[in-house]
């Protein structure tokens, strides 16, 4: 299902932040990862966890910002959670049971621990919603009786090829010369989608498959993928010209930065991004990178709308579809300002 990008009130970045931080000194005592914002909590009243794998990432801040929007509309008490690893998931629905809650949405920090999630939600009678990440089960296959929202994965990826295709041709590089770094995630489906999608639209555009060389990443974030992209280049001191793409903007971002340590700026490499909301700095900045541009999800749909369906699903038995997927638009350094104001991401 595609969904309709819907205006929002502009807020500060900062004081999203700032109000993150207070919420989480008041929450000091309780849970050192969880933080509890919205309406204050009452008997009877509305509870919902949001649970994201690597709360350090501008992505999920985002997510957080927008699911704090649904709560002081709708009227529930969110508690923002930072679950980094199996142990803590499990131990936060736990306590999200303990103290009140009917439901969470959850990113999880490993798709294999599906089953072991949807198993404790059953035992504590909590209803969730997965999203960004969808679950796998025993079976190796994606989980789907559990309810998820996510990206249309291989269309989003298959636009970033397209838009590294145009790009090259823009510049008169020739295919024969050029090189493709796919920073690679591949223990993740949605990860694996996109850099597929991209690479299948490369190879459309006249990239022989030779020149398609991934690297895979050990772990999902700026240091993974700049160790992985510095493997490769190394290997591939030859190639004149780059074009990068990954699952998401750290992914490409840390390539951009071990390409860089080998003197190949923007006139030598172009790199485009998923996500659109941990690249912004790189986009603000003076002087262009190779880091091209990224295609911007909606942060939205995943944060608001998400609380929003389980909200109505707790209060009203309203069963949310079973899934959901988000589209993604481009922006580069010419026009990131306008649509981050438009969807309410920057002022
Ligand atoms: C995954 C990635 C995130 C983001 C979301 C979008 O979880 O790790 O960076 O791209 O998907 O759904």
């Amino acid at each position: 299902m595609q969904l309709l990008r819907r205006r929002v009130r502009p807020q500060h970045l900062l004081a999203v932040a700032l109000l993150g931080l207070a919420a989480l000194a008041a929450s000091c005592g309780k849970s050192p990862d969880a933080a509890a914002v919205g309406a204050p909590a009452k008997a009877g009243a509305i509870k919902i966890g949001f649970l994201v794998k690597q709360p350090e990432e501008p992505w999920f801040q985002l997510e957080w910002k927008f699911a704090e929007q649904a709560a002081k509309t709708l009227g529930f008490t969110l508690v923002k959670i930072g679950a980094t690893d199996g142990e803590k998931v499990l131990a936060a629905i736990d306590n999200l049971a303990a103290g009140g809650a009917q439901g969470f949405i959850i990113c999880t920090p490993d798709t294999l621990l599906g089953p072991a999630i949807a198993a404790k939600a059953k035992a504590t009678k909590l209803k969730f919603i997965a999203v960004d990440d969808q679950f796998i089960g025993p079976d190796k296959q994606p989980m789907k009786e559990v309810h998820y929202l996510g990206i249309s994965a291989s269309k989003i990826g298959e636009a970033v090829g397209d838009t590294l295709a145009a790009e090259m041709k823009k510049r008169g590089w020739s295919p024969a010369e050029t090189g493709v770094c796919v920073i690679t995630f591949n223990e993740l489906a949605t990860a694996r989608e996109r850099t597929d999608g991209a690479t299948r639209r490369l190879i459309a555009a006249g990239l022989a498959r030779e020149r398609i060389f991934g690297a895979p990443m050990r772990t999902a974030d700026i240091p993974g993928s700049f160790d992985a992209a510095t493997t490769l280049l190394t290997q591939k001191a030859d190639v004149k010209q780059w074009l990068v793409c990954g699952p998401n903007d750290s992914a490409v971002l840390g390539a951009v930065r071990a390409l860089e340590g080998r003197g190949c700026g923007p006139e030598k490499a172009i790199a485009v991004g998923i996500n659109g909301t941990d690249c912004i700095v790189e986009l603000e900045k003076a002087k262009p990178t190779a880091f091209h541009g990224s295609m911007l999800l909606s942060a939205k749909s995943h944060g608001y709308q998400t609380c929003e369906m389980l909200y109505k699903w707790i209060k009203d038995g309203v069963e949310p579809p079973p899934d959901t997927r988000t589209v993604g638009v481009l922006i580069t350094r010419e026009n990131f300002r306008q649509v981050l104001k438009e969807q309410g991401i920057r002022e």
